[in-house]
């Protein structure tokens, strides 16, 4: 049970005080009865509240894609640095979401957000091996010896053998290369402590998926959008 001008006011319908006031109005009606005094306890999964008239679907989760930009970072206050949570609408703060594990701060591309802590932890957690797909570019060329690297477990500066990982060449000179590369887990600085091992650089990071869900091209960098049930459902398959 909560209280009824909290519901009403996290789905987005105004604050607190706008949503008393419209209970005051006698536009507010629970289960088929006006309902004048917003502070009343529901049951939001059970009740049919309506507001004018209309019913509104509550939710307890949310989950979004966002393209995150470089410059922002992937935590939900901080005192001194912009977070991806900042850059959501009022519409979706009110729900407290947070991102699903983290992109560095000059990383760009998939990130979820969500307040639902069960579908986080199978996210993130190394046992249930949740592929991500990053594009690359690389300060030296990547070559053949890089890739049975990946392969049999690239060993970081802490002594950490990496579980296996893809990595796929596409375009490889002197000067520089574009690479995609494939990992299931998510340790600290992973992508580029792994080419550190291999004596490169990674000098832009984009995740391009997660989980087999693939980053909308239509969102630029700081936007975001709701994932479908579609979308929900590929994640789930985890
Ligand atoms: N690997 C990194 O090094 N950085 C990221 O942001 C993600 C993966």
């Amino acid at each position: 049970m909560q209280r009824l001008d909290k519901i009403v006011s996290n789905l987005g319908y105004g604050s607190r005080k706008e949503v008393k006031a419209l209970a005051k109005k006698g536009l507010i009606e629970v289960d088929g009865k006006i309902l004048k005094d917003s502070s009343i306890n529901v049951d939001p999964e059970k009740s049919i509240i309506k507001i004018n008239g209309e019913e509104i679907f509550y939710r307890k989760y949310i989950y979004l894609m966002m393209n995150k930009p470089a410059g922002v970072i992937s935590a939900t206050h901080d005192s001194k640095d912009e977070t991806v949570v900042d850059l959501l609408e009022i519409d979706h703060q009110v729900f407290n979401p947070f991102p699903v594990g983290r992109l560095d701060k000059d990383t760009v591309g998939l990130l979820l957000l969500t307040n639902d802590g069960d579908f986080n932890h199978r996210m993130i957690s190394p046992k249930w091996h949740v592929d991500k797909i990053y594009y690359a570019k690389i300060d030296k060329e990547v070559n053949e010896k890089d890739q049975e690297a990946f392969k049999k477990g690239v060993v970081l500066d802490d002594g950490y053998k990496c579980l296996e990982a893809d990595l796929e060449i596409i375009s490889s000179s002197l000067e520089g290369s574009e690479v995609r590369v494939t990992i299931q887990e998510g340790k600290y600085h992973q992508v580029k402590r792994m080419f550190e091992a291999c004596g490169k650089k990674v000098i832009y990071l984009k995740r391009e998926e997660f989980g087999g869900l693939i980053l909308d091209d239509e969102l630029e960098e700081g936007e975001y959008r709701e994932l479908s049930e579609e979308e929900l459902a590929i994640l789930n398959e985890n």
